[in-house]
């Protein structure tokens, strides 16, 4: 029976990936941690533990206590957040990866999620169908952290039989749980207050086009990439994954259909120049072909099925 430690599980993705491996593995084998307390009703069903992933005493208690087999490394700073504060970004993002690793290395761990993102790329990457080997000169720190990232993946199967696989998330929209202090975050907030108040003032341009996914899509590619046989992981640094891309007047057009008084507007801030540096669309092929990658929710679904559920 696997045992299964989520770090930084109280944020946006670790909140839906519990429940899900909750399901999946009983409750009872799942360790939700985090630097922050939890609010979500989800972690009251298994138990939670206080980790900052940059004590490395505090790292070693919890493994050698809970000697997990399964773990995904979810904590970071994302890239508006890390904007803010790129000395810390990078401390949380690289150091915490790090002893994350090592402590995967010194007590036995199967296999490691660690999340990627479509930050990597940068100004010079071609925007449209962005290829998996591509340039990749991102000038966010996050971004920064991201590729580094990468390379240490590939570097520990390499070096040290670490099996730890990783995705370049798109940006992800979900109902159950809030983004935080991302560029794509919009795309969540728009729904609640589409609903709310009938409007929303919007900090990207009407066209500023990004890959996105359904959060339910993104867990599943978390789920089935880690769950997948080792010898179809070909890629060790991380794959491209495709769910959606769209800019913020199609989403609008799309949230009209069902809410038709539904009004925009736009003041774009600091994130715009973020967003400007990403891609418009990725191509994926190869998750495809390697671990039968598919997404399920184009932009119409998702918009029915984000509304439906925040009602
Ligand atoms: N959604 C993330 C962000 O906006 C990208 O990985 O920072």
């Amino acid at each position: 029976m696997d045992k299964v430690l989520v770090i930084g599980a109280c944020g946006q993705v670790g909140t839906e990936l519990v429940e899900n491996l909750q399901y999946i593995h009983g409750s009872s084998q799942v360790v939700a941690s985090d630097i922050k307390t939890p609010i979500n009703e989800v972690f009251s069903n298994s138990e939670f533990v206080h980790l900052n992933v940059l004590d490395k005493a505090q790292i070693k208690e919890v493994f050698q206590t809970h000697k997990p087999t399964i773990v995904y490394h979810l904590a970071a700073l994302l890239s508006a957040t890390a904007e803010e504060n790129p000395k810390f970004g990078w401390e949380l993002n690289m150091d915490g990866t790090f002893n994350i690793f090592d402590a995967c290395i010194e007590h036995g761990v199967k296999r490691i999620f660690w999340p990627s993102s479509i930050a990597v790329f940068g100004p010079t990457t071609p925007r449209v169908n962005t290829p998996q080997s591509t340039i990749l000169e991102p000038n966010t720190i996050y971004g920064i952290t991201k590729l580094t990232g990468e390379r240490y993946c590939e570097y520990y199967f390499n070096r040290y039989n670490l099996d730890v696989r990783s995705i370049r998330y798109p940006g992800l929209i979900g109902w159950k749980s809030f983004p935080g202090g991302g560029t794509t975050d919009y795309a969540v907030d728009i729904f609640h207050q589409a609903l709310k108040n009938g409007q929303y003032d919007c900090f990207l341009n009407e066209q500023t086009t990004l890959p996105m996914m359904h959060m339910e899509d993104a867990v599943r590619a978390t789920l089935e990439i880690t769950d997948a046989p080792s010898n179809l992981i070909k890629v060790r640094s991380s794959y491209n994954i495709a769910g959606v891309s769209f800019n913020p007047e199609q989403l609008t057009q799309e949230i009209k259909k069902h809410i038709p008084q539904f009004k925009i507007s736009y003041h774009p801030d600091h994130r715009q120049k973020i967003a400007n540096s990403w891609p418009e669309s990725i191509d994926d092929q190869i998750a495809r072909a390697d671990w039968g990658w598919q997404e399920k929710y184009n932009l119409e679904k998702l918009v029915v099925n984000i509304l439906d559920n925040l009602r």
